[in-house]
């Protein structure tokens, strides 16, 4: 399998997708995405705007699949649920358009809950729908996965093959502890005003829970719903970049570039997928 990954961020369709397929081409305007993406698959993603992308550039790849994940802030639970009228819907609306002109042999959409039942939903259906094409809509959270932390997600699957909605596993989740670093960094305490203010709304969990809040891309500089935060002997910190990413299941070996700021770091987290849910997803693409 061809594959496109658009609105790429870090990789997380490519970390998915394993064995299945070979990425074509990733697309994502964020540079601070681009460098992280490059520095753990090889592979520079283009720096492009997808709402002006030419269909010819698109159909050159010659793709079998497109793996995207547009923006999710015009359906979060805390934004503004203007759906298509958001501004940033505006690449997925031209994506649709380039979908309705060449559409691919398979189609795989992630967003966050709110998605479903939105306008933008039924864009997507009735573009699938045009094509002739079958869809799945799935609805699952890691936290059933064999993963400690919640990050409830909707995935579109459309393939011209018909599909079939496999049963997600039903993982008991191990503890927190696994995940956590072998060395403390010290900077991710909270300290002084931080501690007093926020303490009372913080999503407090510990070593031994086997549960953690969706971390969200505001988590570096945020603290109320953001994500969870450990408290420990020594106080209560913020997880760091490295335990976050394996709760999302990113390989160990997963990096930042150096230069890259804490928060640009948990931004590109918070705006990441699940990789085993995601590969679950692509599991039910029909081999050829
Ligand atoms: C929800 S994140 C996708 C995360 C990705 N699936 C991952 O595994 O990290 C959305 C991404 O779309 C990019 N993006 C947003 N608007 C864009 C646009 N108009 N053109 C290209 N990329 C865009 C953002 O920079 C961000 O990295």
């Amino acid at each position: 399998m061809r594959v496109l990954e658009l609105f790429s961020g870090l990789g997380g369709w490519r970390c998915a997708l394993g064995d299945r397929g070979q990425v074509a081409a990733a697309y994502d305007v964020s540079e601070a995405a681009n460098a992280t993406y490059a520095l753990n698959h090889g592979q520079e993603p283009r720096a492009r705007e997808l709402a002006t992308l030419p269909l010819q550039e698109l159909a050159e790849h010659g793709a079998d699949a497109w793996l995207l994940s547009p923006p999710c802030q015009p359906f979060c639970r805390m934004g503004n649920h203007q759906g298509l009228a958001d501004p940033r819907s505006r690449a997925f609306r031209h994506v649709m358009n380039l979908f309705q002109q060449a559409p691919p042999d398979h189609l795989v959409l992630e967003n966050v809950v709110g998605f479903l039942g939105s306008d933008a939903h039924a864009l997507l259906s009735e573009r699938i729908r045009d094509q002739g094409m079958h869809q799945l809509d799935l609805q699952t959270c890691p936290s059933r996965f064999g993963l400690p932390n919640q990050r409830p997600r909707v995935y579109i699957v459309a393939s011209r093959k018909p599909l079939k909605a496999l049963p997600p596993p039903d993982l008991q989740p191990p503890p927190l502890a696994g995940f956590l670093d072998a060395v403390e960094d010290e900077g991710l305490y909270l300290q002084g005003e931080a501690h007093t203010r926020h303490y009372q709304g913080l999503d407090l969990v510990a070593a031994g829970d086997r549960r953690s809040a969706c971390f969200i891309g505001g988590y570096g500089r945020r603290f109320v719903g953001s994500g969870s935060f450990l408290k420990t002997t020594r106080g209560v910190r913020r997880f760091s970049p490295a335990e976050v990413a394996r709760l999302l299941g990113l390989p160990e070996g997963f990096r930042f570039p150096e230069h890259l700021p804490l928060e640009a770091r948990y931004r590109l987290l918070g705006n990441g997928l699940s990789i085993p849910v995601a590969a679950w997803v692509l599991s039910h693409l029909p081999s050829r």
